[in-house]
């Protein structure tokens, strides 16, 4: 049976070159991604990298890949990632690992994003699955219901029987607002929301879409 996570990232990789930096998203589709690089890096690509959570992070140092951060590099060339859906303007919703916030800032500092993925992440509008947000843990209690009051379906992310925390320290709230027919104008709304740092809304900013299909075919979308 074809990988159709693995076929997309091997895809994307074939754009990195020597001297390059590159963002290192987090997931089971970026996972492949970063082992392509330290595979790629063992035969002499000369790459530095900033990890989008403490998982890739500890990943690319396994494989040798050098790690930098924002305040050696203001840009970075290549960014490659995932996502859970993908809807049919390239938007998208990610954050099912709760790597959303540094998966934005490393995207918003990026020429080149590269979202790869499988065909079950295409959607025709984004809501099908919750949206994660991530908030503050001070006051998490006023936080939830005052997201709930835009007309969703909110709640904490537990892992097991405890809360789930985030690389940075902050809670998640998976909030259900079904199709989402108007992407920035619910961004703009969750973002006003005080306790709120993120949402996964993940808006023009991707510049390649690699789909990995079934069939072994991939297929690409440039914005
Ligand atoms: C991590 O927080 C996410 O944004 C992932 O990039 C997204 O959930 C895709 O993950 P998979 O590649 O594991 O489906």
């Amino acid at each position: 049976m074809i990988d159709t996570k693995r076929i997309a990232a091997e895809k994307a990789v074939t754009y990195v070159k020597s001297g390059m930096t590159i963002g290192l998203g987090t997931g089971s589709t970026a996972r492949y991604a970063i082992e392509s690089l330290g595979l790629m890096v063992k035969d002499g690509l000369d790459i530095k990298a900033i990890a989008t959570s403490l998982q890739s992070e500890s990943l690319a140092e396994d494989l040798g890949i050098r790690l930098t951060n924002f305040s050696e590099v203001e840009q970075l060339d290549i960014t490659i990632d995932g996502a859970d859906e993908v809807d049919e303007n390239l938007q998208l919703i990610k954050g099912g690992g709760g790597a959303l916030l540094r998966e934005k800032i490393v995207a918003a500092s990026t020429r080149c994003y590269i979202i790869i993925a499988d065909e079950k992440k295409l959607v025709r509008q984004l809501g099908n699955l919750p949206l994660p947000v991530e908030i503050i843990p001070f006051g998490y209690q006023s936080t939830l219901p005052k997201i709930k009051m835009l007309g969703g379906d909110v709640s904490l992310r537990k892992d097991a029987h405890e809360i789930f925390v985030t690389d940075n320290g902050n809670y998640i709230a998976d909030c259900s607002f079904g199709i989402i027919a108007n992407p920035p104008a619910l961004q703009k709304k969750i973002k006003a929301v005080t306790g709120v740092v993120e949402t996964g809304l993940f808006l023009n900013m991707a510049n390649l879409i690699i789909i990995g299909c079934a069939d072994g075919t991939l297929k690409i979308r440039i914005a």
